[in-house]
């Protein structure tokens, strides 16, 4: 071997030995997160969370490394932004905002009218709806306002229908009539011409009296031009309830209407204790509704009502029922949250 050839054959030992320093052959690339992933369909994956919560160093790491959108649980509802009249507090919603940017997560805003956790000021005496509709209307400007730029939607009103697609009669409702809707989507579009204006509920998965309700209106008030641009799916769903059916066609005919789909608070409860059979049926719906929303063009993005049973809403509220989450109650993953991350492809 001529010099020349020796000290090229040399160097190239040395940059394999260097390259494999570098790299070695065992080292696995790190698995895509799930908010990742489905940033791959140009959809994004996320997570409710609560401020209690952020005390927990072990869930937190977790929920900024995991997800790519997260929603404040409670702490932009009105009992918490506005507990005296005119008086707003944004102590608990700028808490998730920050930790969403900090770990460049999207936020969505929930909720500006709501019949559930007002303050008793609103709720204890009687309104004229001359008095509401201000009251209203500064309760809205105020908070979009104060978060312009920072969420990407907001559920302007959440869950304004009953089951048979009659309107729920909360004190907006009975106090201002169904135009409360209509007015609140345009106050909340004033203060914040970019965030995307959501309406938002629960059992309106498949195709039914509630959801035909959310149709009807929706077609209406884009005929009016409000603006309304999103429908809110909650996702509620329960073991003992069954699948919903035409979850795909139901996300297709809002966006058929020209508004875009999000899956907004799912988990999937059962009766306790759960069994293995029960947790992979459980899994298996998980995917059936990330793989419907991945459908459908116009559905952006799936959100789960937190993201470990530790911190989920279900047992205090159905007794006797839980296991609702992708991740255990030790922060373990379950057969849902592989099988969320084989459907989005990891
Ligand atoms: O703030 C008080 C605290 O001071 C007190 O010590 C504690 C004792 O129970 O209660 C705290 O209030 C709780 C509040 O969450 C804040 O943690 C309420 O009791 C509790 O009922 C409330 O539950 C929330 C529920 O909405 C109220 O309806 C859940 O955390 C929240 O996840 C849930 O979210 C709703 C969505 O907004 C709309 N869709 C349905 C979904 C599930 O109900």
């Amino acid at each position: 071997m001529s010099l020349s050839r020796h000290l090229i054959a040399l160097s190239a030992a040395v940059c394999l030995a260097a390259g494999l320093a570098a790299a070695p052959a065992t080292a696995e690339p790190r698995p895509r997160t799930l908010g990742e992933l489905a940033r791959k369909h140009h959809k994004y994956f996320g997570s409710a969370t609560d401020n209690p919560e952020f005390t927990d160093a072990a869930y937190l790491k977790l929920l900024g490394s995991e997800f790519g959108q997260t929603t404040p649980g409670n702490a932009m509802k009105w009992y918490a932004t506005e507990p005296e009249r005119g008086v707003f507090d944004f102590t608990a919603g700028d808490e998730v905002v920050a930790f969403a940017k900090a770990h460049h997560q999207k936020v969505r805003g929930h909720t500006l009218v709501w019949h559930s956790q007002l303050p008793a000021w609103l709720t204890e005496r009687d309104w004229t709806a001359e008095e509401l509709r201000a009251v209203l209307k500064n309760h809205i400007q105020t908070v979009v306002r104060h978060y312009k730029g920072q969420v990407i939607h907001w559920d302007v009103v959440n869950e304004a229908f009953n089951e048979d697609g009659t309107y729920r009669e909360s004190l907006f409702y009975k106090t201002l009539g169904p135009g409360y809707i209509a007015e609140a989507l345009r106050w909340a579009h004033e203060a914040d011409r970019h965030a995307k204006l959501y309406l938002n509920d629960y059992n309106v998965d498949g195709i039914g009296p509630k959801s035909d309700a959310y149709y009807t209106l929706i077609k209406q008030l884009k005929a009016d031009g409000v603006p309304v641009e999103g429908f809110g799916i909650q996702g509620h769903l329960a073991l003992q309830y069954g699948f919903p059916a035409d979850v795909r066609q139901n996300m297709q005919r809002f966006a058929d209407l020209g508004v875009e789909v999000a899956v907004t608070e799912l988990d999937i409860r059962m009766n306790l204790p759960a069994t293995p059979s029960m947790l992979a049926t459980q899994a298996t719906w998980y995917a059936d509704y990330v793989k419907a929303c991945l459908a459908v063009r116009k559905c952006v993005g799936v959100t789960i009502w937190d993201y470990t049973d530790k911190y989920s809403w279900i047992p205090s509220v159905f007794p006797g029922e839980g296991a609702a989450l992708p991740y255990d109650e030790n922060l373990r993953p379950k057969p849902a949250y592989h099988a969320i991350r084989e459907v989005l492809g990891g």
